[in-house]
């Protein structure tokens, strides 16, 4: 099976057994503003709107989760501007969310180490997270300086401390375990993950997650991604043959 996706008229998608979880690398904003000679944040901006389609999109669906990768442990390196605009626009988007939640009712998690954010950021991301526990239902879960080998350092960490203060035996650890040390803890792994852009590889996101995932790939940039996208993607996961290891 090619891994690129093959585009059809209308994706033809099995409306009783979508993924519950699907995850998605928001990639390709960058080269969407390059195209028309826009400044990178307009891109940025552009692809935040993206996301609010495709969350109230998966909603609809009744898809149960849906990961995103906002801002990766090494986004960083880019240039302050492009930093300081991204994080402009969570905290716009952060702001209209808390407004929204009540009629929307989206749960919010984030995923990663929050404590290098903002304290004006962090006090949104902690507000967003206890309105969200008044309600049940879809939940969005936005990585924020979010790194797949950062998330299982930090879980062995968290993990070594409760050893150390006897509230755990090491002898105990399993898979389903450690996963409660992950930021990620009681969300199912991902179903399916999504990358837009034409760049093939995980980038460090959800590296434990992801052990049984389905990927797939498409040449659109993020900015540009519709719901017929999702469908073609979510159309593509149901063709494929789930073993987990087994035959
Ligand atoms: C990757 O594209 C995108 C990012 C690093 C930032 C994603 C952030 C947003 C969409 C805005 C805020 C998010 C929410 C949830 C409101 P890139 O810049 O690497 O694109 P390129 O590869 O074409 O350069």
């Amino acid at each position: 099976m090619a891994i690129f996706s093959k585009k059809t008229e209308t994706a033809q998608v099995d409306y009783n057994h979508l993924p519950r979880h699907i995850a998605i690398i928001m990639d390709g904003n960058g080269r969407w503003a390059k195209k028309r000679g826009l400044p990178r944040t307009a891109g940025h901006a552009v692809g935040a709107e993206t996301f609010r389609t495709i969350a109230t999109f998966c909603k609809e669906l009744g898809v149960e989760y849906l990961t995103v990768y906002a801002f990766s442990t090494e986004n960083w390196k880019r240039s302050q501007d492009e930093v300081g605009a991204i994080m402009k626009l969570l905290k716009k988007y952060l702001f209209e969310a808390i407004d929204t939640m009540e009629k929307d009712k989206i749960k919010m998690e984030f995923f990663g180490d929050l404590s290098r954010l903002s304290p004006e950021l962090r006090e949104l991301c902690e507000s967003t997270r206890e309105i969200s526990k008044r309600y049940d239902g879809f939940q969005a879960n936005i990585c924020l300086n979010y790194g797949g080998r950062d998330e299982i350092i930090k879980g062995m960490q968290k993990w070594q401390a409760d050893c150390a203060a006897g509230l755990v035996n090491p002898e105990d650890l399993t898979e389903a375990s450690f996963s409660q040390y992950l930021f990620s803890k009681d969300v199912p792994d991902p179903d399916l993950i999504i990358r837009p852009s034409g760049e093939v590889r995980t980038s460090n996101f959800l590296l434990w997650q992801s052990a049984y995932s389905e990927f797939y790939f498409t040449d659109v940039l993020w900015p540009d991604f519709s719901k017929e996208d999702l469908l073609e993607a979510i159309a593509s996961y149901q063709k494929r043959s789930r073993r987990f290891g087994g035959v």
